[in-house]
């Protein structure tokens, strides 16, 4: 089959053109094709079975035609047929991603987002895909919201974070607890002032999705403090373009260090997504190393590292409340910014206890809950 047209279907030198149900003539790749026949995907395992590597010559076909709704190939030097259904070429023929129930537009907040936080209670997690439904929205869409009736329990905490993903450990373990120490190794287990951070940029990927549940909080002063990162660094783009870049362009060094470990890794402080959209924050002041960069580079960054931290601490964005006993504050951990105030730790108890998910997990679950997959 060369350059001939076959009941419509042209055949060129790499590929097909193709009359779509839309009137437009579309075309597709020869190796593409052969690649997607649907027959290419086990039903039960839901996974790619063909192997493309197996052809050492791009695939051609010996007969193309439209069948009803369907492109059907009849390929040469192999005793195969493959039907396309046209509504799966149409997804496919402009070279645009397949579209994701996950990727939904971020929503900045600021200061005054206590009283309008996503709540969802422990229980109607379990009981309603609906609620689990609005919650990972929130994550995804504000990413923060707060679990309501907790129990006073380790395993309310694991079960929760278990409805996201697997839970996901960082070099201190699978869980951490946040109360004064005896022999504290993180500022987070003093009763001091803990400065608005996101959590182990030391690690290469830092963990996505953070639990944070409340078991007890009866102390005088500790307010918990969280802030919208995107809701700053848009605000930066707009008012010094220059800083901004230079903030989402370069990375720089973060480490944790003790006896037995030396964690190091280099992050930037502002991520974009693959549209150029602000997605997230590195921010961690305890864990910042020495920056290495050429000295003269520092000339200009670190106005704009430093015109950065300062907007992060505005009362504009930043979040004051009390975290309750029997709330779970869930938060994407690459985009919402916290910390504490002090407290007196003679006045009370206070107890977090917390653990993480990642955050492809949440879009995983999330795209599971809402969505037609392929195989669906
Ligand atoms: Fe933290």
């Amino acid at each position: 089959m060369d350059g001939a047209a076959v009941d419509s279907v042209v055949a060129e030198e790499n590929g097909l053109t193709v009359p779509m149900p839309d009137g437009s003539m579309d075309y597709f790749n020869f190796w593409w094709l052969r690649d997607n026949c649907p027959s290419s995907f086990d039903s039960e395992t839901r996974e790619r079975t063909f192997d493309i590597f197996h052809h050492a010559m791009m695939p051609r076909p010996e007969r193309a035609r439209i069948e009803g709704d369907s492109l059907v190939i009849d390929w040469a030097n192999e005793a195969h047929v493959s039907h396309y259904p046209m509504t799966m070429l149409a997804q496919y023929s402009r070279g645009n991603p397949r579209p994701d129930p996950a990727d939904l537009p971020r929503r900045p907040w600021f200061a005054d987002h206590h009283a309008t936080l996503t709540r969802v209670s422990h229980p109607a997690l379990f009981d309603s895909a609906a609620e689990r439904q609005r919650w990972m929205e929130a994550l995804l869409v504000e990413g923060i919201a707060i679990v309501t009736d907790m129990p006073d329990s380790d395993a309310a905490l694991t079960g929760t974070a278990e409805l996201i993903g697997t839970i996901r450990p960082s070099f201190f373990g699978a869980y951490f607890d946040v109360r004064t120490h005896v022999k504290p190794t993180n500022l987070a287990y003093t009763s001091k002032a803990l400065e608005l951070h996101t959590d182990v940029p030391a690690e290469e990927l830092a963990p996505g999705i953070q639990f944070l549940h409340c078991r007890a909080n009866s102390v005088q002063g500790g307010l918990n403090l969280f802030l919208d990162g995107t809701a700053v660094a848009n605000d930066l783009r707009a008012a010094d373009p220059e800083a901004f870049r230079l903030l989402a362009e370069t990375e720089i060094p973060f480490y944790k260090e003790h006896d037995d470990i030396d964690m190091r890794a280099r992050q930037r402080v502002i991520e974009l997504d693959r549209h150029g959209d602000v997605s997230g924050v590195t921010i961690s002041q305890h864990m910042a190393d020495v920056f290495d960069l050429p000295q003269r580079v520092l000339d200009s960054y670190y106005p704009a590292f430093v015109r950065f931290g300062r907007m992060l601490q505005d009362p504009k964005y930043v979040m004051r409340f009390t975290l309750r006993a029997g709330e779970c504050i869930t938060f994407d951990n690459h985009r919402i910014v916290h910390g504490r105030e002090a407290y007196s730790a003679t006045s009370g108890e206070r107890y977090l206890r917390g653990t993480y998910t990642d955050r492809g997990e949440l879009r995983g679950k999330y795209r599971a809950l809402v969505s037609e997959g392929r195989f669906k």
